[in-house]
């Protein structure tokens, strides 16, 4: 990350007409950097990479190589996603590398969270390092680093940066959306014609369902966290709620209690809805979910994800509670 300032002049980013400008702009100014050379970049999936990975694709084209590493903690759907924007709708240079199991065989057994971010992190930068190598003739680093990203390099959230890569890549670094703040992002990615889905996400943490799938990772309980954490979004989505909410995801324990499914005894893991509004992720407050939409996400994840038989909701504010259970 080059750490630069945001000239005090610079107009807000707020319409279509003032992001095509930006957009004008950047690509001249990509097109200038790069010349006939070749661009790597890590597309995750997430706005950041995802606003500049069609950035460069309208200045660079196929000059642009795009790597999306599956950590095998995304949500569902989630990385066919990105090949169908990418790959299908914008004709990307992608390079799409399944590495669930190289993370989940790394994975197994640690429950410690902080080890678990450390081995993920370690493990993206590998995995990265080594699709890097194979290409021989790449010349610059292409980053989603945004505004704040250069505000907040004091360090605090050093351990947020899942994805931030080894200072030995010895490459030229090509930023264009360093000076905007996330608002902006998101209009430039909405006027480049990326899926508002994609744009208007809620945050989402760079181990992924890796924190929420609580203790040591089985693939079981994962497959019941990420089929769970679908039902509430679609619910959310279904009942105005994604647009208003400012984070809700599942988390899933690794514990079971006893239940009953079909008549039968049905031991199962509880899923705990988590649904937060902030403005900073430094304090949280709960949403208040109606109670029928609760009870009809209830009915829905207990009938119809494996392995689940309890719905909790987590209505405690941050603090005392983070955002994350880990
Ligand atoms: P907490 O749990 O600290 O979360 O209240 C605050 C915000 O940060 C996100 N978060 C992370 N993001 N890597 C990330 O990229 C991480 O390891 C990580 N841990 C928490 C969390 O989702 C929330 O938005």
């Amino acid at each position: 990350m080059e750490v630069c300032k945001r000239p005090e002049t610079m107009q807000r980013i707020t319409t279509p007409e003032l992001a095509e400008a930006f957009i004008a702009e950047q690509v001249k100014e990509v097109q200038a950097q790069v010349g006939d050379k070749k661009v790597l970049l890590a597309l995750s999936g997430g706005v950041d990479s995802s606003v500049v990975a069609a950035l460069l694709i309208r200045a660079i084209g196929k000059q642009l190589v795009c790597v999306h590493v599956n950590h095998g903690l995304m949500r569902k759907g989630e990385s066919e996603q990105v090949i169908e924007v990418f790959k299908n709708q914008l004709d990307a240079n992608l390079i799409y590398i399944d590495a669930t199991d190289r993370f989940l065989d790394k994975l197994a057994g640690v429950a410690e969270p902080e080890q678990k971010r450390k081995i993920i992190g370690n493990e993206f930068i590998v995995v990265f390092d080594e699709e890097a190598r194979k290409l021989d003739d790449i010349s610059f680093l292409a980053q989603g680093t945004i505004y704040p990203d250069i505000l907040e390099s004091d360090g605090v959230k050093a351990h947020h940066n899942v994805g931030g890569l080894p200072e030995e890549m010895n490459f030229e670094l090509v930023e264009p959306v360093k000076l905007l703040y996330k608002d902006e992002v998101r209009v430039v990615g909405k006027a480049l014609g990326l899926p508002a889905e994609m744009v208007d996400r809620q945050p989402f943490p760079g181990p992924g369902l890796g924190v929420r799938c609580l203790g040591a990772i089985t693939r079981d309980r994962l497959n019941a966290l990420r089929e769970a954490d679908a039902i509430l979004r679609e619910e959310f989505a279904k009942n105005g709620l994604a647009g208003k909410v400012w984070q809700y995801f599942i988390a899933v324990p690794d514990f079971k209690s006893v239940g009953v499914r079909d008549n039968k005894r049905y031991e199962g893991w509880p899923a705990i809805i988590r649904a937060v509004n902030t403005t900073d992720a430094m304090t949280a407050t709960i949403e208040e979910i109606p109670y029928p939409l609760l009870h009809h996400i209830t009915e829905r994840i207990t009938h119809e994800v494996e392995g689940i038989n309890r719905v909790l909701y987590d209505l405690t504010p941050k603090p005392t509670g983070t955002i994350e259970w880990e």
